[in-house]
């Protein structure tokens, strides 16, 4: 026997079709608010991304405008510096081929023992400064052709004091290098030297590399007090000493940098040489 489907009345299918109906329509609702909600998220969401790139923009554009007025500040202070140091040698028998044979000596020395590049270049460019502070000292003592006598003495043995004075104070890095070496480029390493009398690494590495190639090339030069002398005669002056340069007082690591590349030195001084007639040279 065949059995038919129970029958379903008309009027209860109509209900629960209205009923899925309107089940369907509150879904397509909530559905159309979820996504206006996340319309409007999405919206505030690219607002605030805007902002934050225009923020960063504006930071960008602030810290390169910082940098490059640091950086310009910065060359600012060595251009003054450099006038000083030009100042400086209108009062001084040191002449600016001595200045810039100086920064090479000081470099070349600096690699030898070890320093990086930007380290090395560091001394390079401060070491021009070393007498910067003899534009405080007094014309009639500076110009003095006869020897000093001891209250004058005294006066110039202010000037790395009077140096330090003028770089101090500086946050560029250049300037604090240069007051450092001012100060202290004519100290001894046994503790002979002046103005504080400081010993061994209590002298920076800089003042102890400016002393040394201060004293070669002094040597090597003609002064009031004495003719210049020959490589080879420094050489032996700075190794084994004379009656005014003791070995004992150079920084005894630099001393044998010296010694090792001593050949650099005289090509050094040979290649920066003064305009006008040569000196003669004591051997
Ligand atoms: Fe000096
Ligand atoms: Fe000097």
């Amino acid at each position: 026997m065949k059995l038919s489907p129970p029958s379903v009345p008309d009027h209860d299918l109509n209900k629960q079709l209205r009923a899925a109906k309107s089940q369907l329509a509150i879904y397509a609702k909530d559905l159309k608010e979820l996504l206006v909600r996340e319309k409007k998220k999405a919206k505030k969401l690219e607002a605030v991304n805007k902002q934050m790139q225009a923020y960063a923009q504006d930071l960008k554009a602030a810290y390169h405008a910082e940098r490059q007025k640091t950086m310009e500040l910065e060359k600012a202070y060595a251009d003054t510096v450099v006038r000083l140091t030009l100042a400086s040698r209108y009062k001084d028998e040191e002449t600016g081929t001595h200045i810039q044979r100086l920064s090479h000596y000081a470099k070349t020395l600096g690699l030898s023992i070890g320093l990086s590049e930007d380290e090395a270049q560091l001394i390079f460019d401060a070491a021009p400064m070393h007498d910067v502070g003899k534009v405080s000292i007094p014309d009639m003592i500076m110009q003095k052709r006869g020897p000093l006598d001891e209250q004058e003495w005294d006066i110039v043995k202010q000037h790395p004091v009077f140096g330090a004075n003028l770089l101090t104070g500086s946050p560029s890095q250049l300037l604090e290098t240069a007051r450092e070496i001012a100060l202290t480029h004519h100290e001894r390493w046994d503790g002979t030297g002046y103005p504080q009398g400081l010993q061994k690494t209590e002298i920076p590495l800089g003042g102890r590399m400016v002393m040394l190639v201060d004293t070669y090339d002094a040597l090597r030069s003609q002064r009031p007090y004495k003719p210049a002398f020959s490589h080879a005669k420094v050489c032996d002056i700075m190794l084994h000493g004379d009656h005014r340069t003791r070995p004992s007082h150079f920084d005894p690591q630099l001393l044998d940098a010296f010694r090792e590349i001593h050949e650099q030195f005289d090509i050094i001084f040979s290649e920066i040489v003064e305009e006008g007639p040569s000196t003669s040279v004591v051997d």
